[in-house]
């Protein structure tokens, strides 16, 4: 479900056309829908109904400071990796006590920083961090609520480099240790043990291992509920969007099932969690991130060259694998569409960046409309990890991101000016 769709011919975001703000700020350029972001936001909530519940955006999917707006006016807390998601968080007016920080690798420094600001909960990965985590807070007389994050060894079947759940990754404790973890975490003194949680990986498109994540953890939930007086049980994220084309439509039938494979959408995740959650009487958290932003948002490029090889047409656009990795990364699909719909036969093309490595490509053999040099192309659902993971490769600037809400628009990040890049070089002494 989203907002981006074809008024007349013209590609639009809600009700400004996309051609209009490309001519405006240029390309490439992340484009988000304001109201795609809060239905889906809105969306869960409501699946969640009367459950006392707490919906933290992962951030780390797209940390753009309107984005966070819009979410943290929801009522939307947050769920931060690093010190600096903390800062963007509370610069963009969020709450850190509606905040949980998650991640293996806390420093010292963030962990110090996080306690003076009061988060909600420290999502622990290990028994080394309880350790770090009770001497900071004993340093600084304050006492710091963890929840520990289970790994409850459910394979997610999603992509290799997104599952998170089984023991042959770095995350979370071992489910038959974590008991024993509790019990001498008790007995630090600046550790008050709050929640329980975990998270089993990303892009889950059924919500079977859900099911039999928390099936599995629950018991162990009560036990720990009984013995610490937990308050909350926080289930992470990872609720699958869809990024196939044949599913993929604004339509109601977007959300109907296919081929027999039924789309996760809140409601069945609700439906099939929600009784095994409901009597445990405890606060329960999410950590959603792409199922909020990733159909929020779209990179728009321009066309450079139409290249011919006699066995390929290849697309050669301005956006590069700087701009969105996934395709490069994960082999991920993302729907490519003209900005300007166009008739006609359908062409098989590549299309690709300028970056010279071979990874840099967004679509292989994809049927495409005739598009020329000119032109400008969608590609669909890139609002989640798709600015967030983009980087400076080969001195190209980050791109511009532009906010939709009804009619309106606005720049909500400039083009980075490309002095900037290297503005905190310098030579080295000798040099001069
Ligand atoms: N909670 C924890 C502890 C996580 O590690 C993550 C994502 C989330 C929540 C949010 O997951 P989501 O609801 O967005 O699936 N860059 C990859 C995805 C990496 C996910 C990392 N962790 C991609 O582009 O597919």
């Amino acid at each position: 479900m989203h907002y981006f769709r074809y008024l007349g011919k013209e590609l639009c975001c809600e009700e400004v056309p996309v051609a209009a703000l490309v001519k405006k700020y240029g390309t490439p350029l992340y484009i988000y829908s304001q109201r795609t972001l809060t239905e889906h936001f809105e969306k869960l909530d409501r699946a969640l109904g009367s459950l006392d519940h707490l919906i933290c955006f992962a951030m780390k999917s797209n940390s753009n400071q309107a984005v966070l707006r819009t979410l943290g006016a929801l009522g939307g807390g947050f769920d931060i990796v690093s010190e600096g998601e903390l800062r963007r968080a509370i610069a963009a007016g969020a709450d850190p006590g509606k905040c949980v920080f998650a991640g293996v690798g806390k420093t010292e420094a963030e962990i110090a920083f996080a306690l003076e600001q009061g988060v909600y909960s420290f999502n622990v990965e290990s028994e080394p961090e309880l350790q770090r985590i009770n001497k900071v807070a004993g340093r600084l007389k304050k006492i710091a609520p963890v929840a520990v994050r289970v790994n409850p060894n459910v394979d997610a079947h999603t992509h290799a480099k997104i599952t998170t759940g089984t023991y042959a990754n770095k995350f979370g404790i071992a489910f038959e240790e974590i008991e024993g973890v509790y019990a001498r975490g008790a007995k630090l003194k600046h550790i008050r043990l709050r929640g329980l949680q975990m998270h089993i990986g990303s892009q889950l498109t059924s919500v079977a291992p859900f099911e039999e994540a928390v099936t599995k953890v629950i018991p162990l939930v009560q036990r720990l509920k009984a013995r610490h007086a937990l308050e909350f049980f926080s289930i992470g994220g990872g609720l699958g969007i869809v990024y196939d084309p044949a599913l993929q439509s604004s339509s109601p039938a977007f959300w109907k099932s296919t081929a027999g494979k039924q789309i996760l959408t809140p409601a069945i995740y609700a439906t099939r969690l929600l009784p095994l959650l409901q009597p445990l009487g405890l606060r329960i958290l999410l950590e959603p991130g792409r199922f909020i932003s990733g159909n929020a948002g779209i990179l728009v490029t321009r066309i450079e060259y139409v290249k011919q090889t006699g066995r390929k047409n290849f697309l050669i656009v301005d956006a590069a694998m700087n701009d969105l990795i996934r395709p490069a990364f994960y082999d991920a699909f993302h729907e490519i569409i003209p900005v300007r719909k166009q008739a006609g036969r359908r062409i098989s093309s590549d299309v690709v960046g300028p970056i010279c490595e071979s990874g840099d490509f967004f679509a292989k053999d994809r049927p495409l409309p005739k598009v020329g040099e000119g032109d400008y192309l969608a590609l669909l659902s890139a609002g989640a990890y798709g600015f967030a993971m983009a980087s400076n490769y080969n001195t190209r600037s980050l791109a511009a991101e532009v906010l939709v809400n009804g009619k309106k628009s606005a720049l909500v990040r400039a083009r980075q000016p490309v002095e900037e890049i290297w503005a905190g070089e310098t030579i080295a002494p000798w040099q001069k």
